[in-house]
């Protein structure tokens, strides 16, 4: 009860500090404002119908009751259920929910939740077997409710019949079958047959034409509608003012006939309404019509017959029972619209009968697969024996002829609920279960029945049900009592009486053979034609004159709230109820026209046949008297009670708290007169009236060990009992105790309270001590958590340090090896600590492995080579091809080979020029063509030194025509092609455009030699040279700005330019 806290009352009745009505009302309402709707008495649990949502159910708040004590948690049904259910697994004992109340106070839908929790709690093996019983269980409710339920002015889906649910369960605790009792649907069997009807179809062949019962108004009589004499009377229907009105036939205002009719009208698709000859709207049927305007939203009721299909289908009914369902259901319909047509002359015999609208007949023939002859012959004639086995066919007047189509519409329903329970049964039965191998099944019972009712006018539906409320208390009475006592016993412990009020004193009014008031009714009905209502009440007032629970007018002619030959009343347990005698003896018979039991007996349509099983027999034979209604009710009723009372009991006593059935109001009077009769407040007295509670030790001790300090937290002493003796002693309450030998019992709820109440004032120190307890654990855990994910982290770190070593090393130990030293080696990804050493390394070993290379090369090829890295870091991705792969001669004019004509000339011009010029080396000579800014194309030699540029013309002994200082040559620009295009660029010149030819072999590659020394040079000097690689490269010849490209021309013997427009073309001869 952890979440109960003071303000929400006490969720224990039993604790109330005094039992007093006021104070039972009191706690009731202030939990039902606090949205408490359960509270229990002992383990007796009273719900309030909340009429709304609460969020007290669904699969959490079943996890939350699994495997509890009842008294852990807040009071609930899952408890009750909960309870039920280990206490059936734990001794094997059968046990039993019985749910009592009036008429809206929750039954059916506590029932619901009973059986969710136990479909919930159970097979976590998900057996399949038993997956399908748990389907039919849970399906089956609904089905039953469309054929049993109904709207009234108490409840939108009042279940209109009682019911009484077996669930079998296997050792393992799993449900493996079921079956389901029902009992008295509309609280009323089929309706009696009108009196002055002729003999009715258990009567003994000869005793032909039964008189009417004189107590009852005649059909025919004059102030009857459908007796005046005179017709063609149209629409006789009969309107007894006694007649037992079943709901199929007719609704009180305000209340509608069982949901299965709207949901056939307005569920059904049209093609389906077709071929049952229905339209969708209720109004246009005798038997809707009065609910048809109180449907909910036709959205609904489509999907509630949706939802009864589909719980048919899981549940096992064949497409084609389905369909024959349907049928009877329209079938009914039909036949309540069968009007009668009373026929006074005009050729007719007077006094003959006939359908007012025939193709009614035929659809009601066609819809119970019967001949329409013999439909229309059971409507308007009844077989009679008379005398021997001669057989006479009487007519009907309009009236008899109306009340038979009633009285058969009612049978038919009445056996259409009765088939759809048989055959969920059928489904549900526990198959190939044998006890030898399988162990005792046990057995779980859930009683879903009406309770008390007082109406203004109480007839003999109100005394069956009244009496069966008296036998259920009678069962509660003895159960209890019986438990408490055989406790007592158990434990060692002075028994003492407790004075309640029995009941069985009424119980024996009602069942008493022959002088109770039932077998009186049924003397009565057997002696119907000379009895009436009112002959039974003389008799009872008779037998019963001096009985403490019975009277009436004529035993207290000065009570004028009966009447005199009509009233009598019996003091329930509950209170005081008047019942009227009249048409008592009617609704205790049972009848209806063999005719019609032998017409449907003999339909073609199979489920229909089986549920007339009885029309197999002859008209001529003798037939045992059936039972009365009120003899099966009792025999019901005592079988019932004999079930019970073999169970370990659970009680759920379901209030309803206002008229309105609307939330969140609790009308006083009217809960206060259910907390009366469904005797409340004795259960608390009786319960309180030995020991208010009692607990075995262990618990007792677990509950309130914090209040002593010898048993906190754990006791060191002998025992349990002698820890709760001391625990008791400190707070002084061991006065109001009684030691049983596993239990303590506590006599009044004062001391519970006064426990109950020191363990308040210690729970929030021994939650803050919890709480500080775990907090500090929860840090522990996190900071140890925490630690651990460091060394981890640490561990790996340095894992994955030593793991890039060694792979390092593993990799590298070929670098050493010429000619690559380590050249194709692929460096390990580094872990990202490690990345600006691995940078480094990189670094290193690029210079080492340089070191490595240049190490080997001779002294005389490091020009080349210096020359040579100078032109790759300018040319190197700018120009396709720079002539690095060949030996570069540098000086090509001197070279025998390259200029074998006139390297001799060339030699004594060079000589000259060094004594004229003084340089040093010659850094690049080649033989050139070139374009001057007159457009003027000549064959040249270009001669570079360490000092100057010269321009040579090679046609005159190398003569020179242009010499430029090298230190204003700025730069040079060359193509990004295969061409050997130069253009020079000096301080103060104008740039020189060549392009080097006449080499060896032809077309050799040397502009990218040329660009290498003059860099090198360059650097070596520390001046700047500018290298521009474009392929259109603009040129400036005194002050003019031209461009000069390259065009690609293969037939060309020798590169040359071409002049046009300002811009220079040089043709190159690709191959
Ligand atoms: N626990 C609950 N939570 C929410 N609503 C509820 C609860 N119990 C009952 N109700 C509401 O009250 C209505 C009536 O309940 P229910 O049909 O169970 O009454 P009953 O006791 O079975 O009545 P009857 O004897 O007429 O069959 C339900 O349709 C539902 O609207
Ligand atoms: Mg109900």
């Amino acid at each position: 009860m952890d979440e109960e806290g003071p303000d929400c009352g006490k969720a224990d009745f039993v604790l109330l500090d005094q039992v007093t009505m006021e104070d039972f009302m009191e706690n009731l309402k202030l939990r039902f404002e606090k949205g408490r709707i359960y509270t229990y008495i002992g383990e007796v649990l009273v719900s309030v119908n909340p009429y709304q949502e609460l969020p007290l159910y669904g699969p959490e708040a079943i996890a939350k009751y699994q495997g509890r004590e009842l008294y852990e948690r807040p009071p609930h049904l899952y408890a009750v259920a909960n309870a039920a259910y280990r206490a059936m697994k734990r001794r094997s004992r059968d046990t039993c929910i019985v749910i009592s109340g009036e008429s809206g106070a929750g039954k059916t839908e506590a029932s619901k939740h009973i059986m969710q929790y136990i479909a919930a709690v159970t097979n976590p093996s998900q057996r399949a077997e038993v997956e399908r019983v748990k389907d039919v269980l849970l399906k089956s409710t609904c089905v039953l409710e469309a054929f049993g339920n109904a709207r009234t002015n108490r409840n939108n889906n009042s279940s209109r019949f009682g019911k009484y649910m077996d669930i079998n369960f296997d050792f393992k605790g799993d449900p493996v079958g079921g079956h389901i009792h029902s009992y008295l649907l509309e609280k009323v069997g089929p309706a009696a047959w009108g009196p002055g009807a002729g003999r009715t179809f258990w009567e003994v062949p000869g005793s032909e034409g039964a008189p009417s019962a004189p107590g009852l108004p005649h059909p025919l009589c004059p102030h009857h509608p459908g007796g005046s004499g005179r017709g063609p009377l149209r629409g006789a229907r009969a309107q007894l003012p006694f007649s037992p009105q079943s709901r199929v036939l007719k609704q009180h205002v305000g209340e509608r006939n069982f949901h299965a009719f709207y949901q056939v009208l307005r569920g059904c698709e049209d093609s389906q309404l077709e071929d049952l000859h229905l339209q969708r709207n209720p109004a246009l049927y005798s038997f809707t019509r009065q609910g048809a305007g109180l449907n909910p939203l036709d959205s609904d009721e489509r999907s509630h017959h949706q939802a009864v299909m589909e719980a048919m289908r899981v549940i096992g009914f064949s497409p084609e029972e389905v369909d024959s369902v349907r049928r009877i259901l329209a079938a009914i319909l039909h036949l309540g619209n069968i009007e009668f047509v009373e026929m006074e002359e005009g050729g007719l015999e007077q006094g003959h009968v006939a359908v007012a609208e025939e193709v009614l007949v035929d659809h009601v023939a066609e819809l119970t697969a019967t001949p329409r002859e013999s439909v229309m012959r059971c409507l308007l004639s009844r077989t009679v024996a008379s005398g021997g086995r001669e057989l006479i066919e009487k007519g009907h007047t309009a009236a008899e002829a109306s009340y038979a189509r009633d009285a058969c519409a009612k049978a038919v329903y009445q056996r259409l609920f009765e088939w759809v329970v048989n055959r969920i049964n059928c489904v549900m039965e526990p198959r190939g279960r044998d006890p030898r191998r399988d162990g005792k099944d046990t057995v779980i019972g859930v009683l879903d029945i009406y309770g008390f009712e007082v109406f203004p006018v109480n007839s003999f539906e109100q005394f069956c049900i009244n009496y069966c409320n008296e036998k259920l208390q009678q069962l509660f009475i003895q159960l209890i009592l019986k438990q408490e006592q055989e406790e007592y016993e158990r434990e060692g412990i002075a028994w003492q009486s407790v004075d309640y009020f029995n009941n069985a004193t009424i119980v024996d009014l009602v069942e008493r053979p022959h002088r109770g008031v039932l077998a009186m009714l049924d003397e009565a009905c057997s002696a119907a034609g000379t009895i009436t209502d009112r002959i039974f009440l003389q008799s009872l007032d008779t037998h019963h004159r001096h009985h403490a629970h019975y009277t009436s007018r004529q035993l207290c002619p000065t009570d004028k709230t009966m009447e005199f030959g009509r009233d009598f009343r019996i003091k329930h347990y509950a209170g005081d109820v008047t019942y009227s005698v009249e048409g008592f003896i009617d609704k205790n018979r049972d009848h209806l026209f063999q005719d019609f039991k032998r017409l449907l007996y003999n339909s073609s349509d199979p489920t229909l046949r089986a549920m007339w099983p009885d029309g197999q027999q002859d008209i001529t034979e003798v037939t045992k008297r059936p039972l009365t209604a009120g003899t099966l009710f009792k025999n019901s009723m005592v079988a019932l009670v004999e079930n019970l009372a073999s169970k370990e009991p659970f009680y759920v006593r379901c209030i309803k708290p206002n008229e309105d059935k609307v939330a969140a109001k609790l009308d006083e009077g009217h809960c206060r007169h259910q907390v009366e009769y469904l005797g409340l407040l004795e259960n608390v007295r009786v319960r309180r009236a030995g020991f208010a509670s009692r607990q075995p030790y262990p618990r007792f001790l677990l509950r309130y060990k914090m209040t002593c300090e010898y048993t906190w937290p754990n006791h060191l002493l002998g025992s349990d009992r002698a820890a709760a003796s001391a625990l008791l002693e400190q707070h002084g309450l061991q006065g109001d105790v009684a030691f049983g030998h596993t239990k303590l019992f506590i006599r009044s709820p004062q001391t519970l309270v006064t426990l109950e109440q020191s363990r308040a004032r210690l729970i929030p120190i021994i939650v803050l001590l919890l709480q500080k307890a775990w907090r500090g654990t929860l840090a522990r855990w996190r900071c140890r958590r925490l630690r651990a994910v460091y060394t981890i982290m640490r561990w790996f770190r340095k894992h994955k340090v030593r793991a890039y070593l060694a792979e390092l090393h593993r990799r590298f130990q070929a670098a050493r090896q010429p000619p690559l030293y380590g050249r194709d080696l692929v460096w390990p990804t580094p872990p990202a600590v490690l990345q600006p050493f691995q940078d480094t390394c990189r670094l290193l070993f690029c210079r080492w492995r340089a070191r490595q290379l240049v190490k080997n090369i001779p002294p005389s090829d490091m020009a080349q080579i210096k020359a040579k890295v100078a032109a790759m870091g300018i040319l190197q991705e700018l120009r396709q091809d720079w002539g690095c792969r060949r030996a570069w001669a540098r000086d090509y004019l001197s070279s025998a080979t390259d200029n074998p004509t006139a390297s001799g000339l060339f030699a004594q011009r060079l000589n000259a020029l060094r004594e004229k010029d003084g340089f040093g080396t010659v850094l690049f000579s080649s033989h050139v063509r070139k374009v001057n800014r007159f457009n003027k194309r000549q064959d040249r030699a270009l001669l570079l030194t360490d000092r100057h540029l010269y321009k040579l013309d090679p046609g005159r002994q190398y003569r020179v025509m242009r010499t430029v200082p090298l230190a204003l040559v700025t730069g040079l620009s060359v193509t990004s092609g295969r061409d050997q295009l130069v253009v020079l660029h000096a301080r103060g010149q104008d740039d020189l455009v060549v392009c080097l030819h006449r080499s060896q072999p032809p077309l050799d590659n040397r502009v990218g030699e040329l660009v290498g020394v003059l860099a090198a040079h360059c650097q070596g000097e520390g001046c700047a040279l500018e290298v521009r690689v474009s392929d259109c490269i603009p040129l400036s010849q005194r002050g003019a700005r031209r461009l000069v490209s390259v065009e690609p021309k293969p037939e060309q013997p020798e590169p040359d330019f071409r002049c046009s427009r300002g811009a220079y073309t040089l043709l190159w001869p690709s191959r």
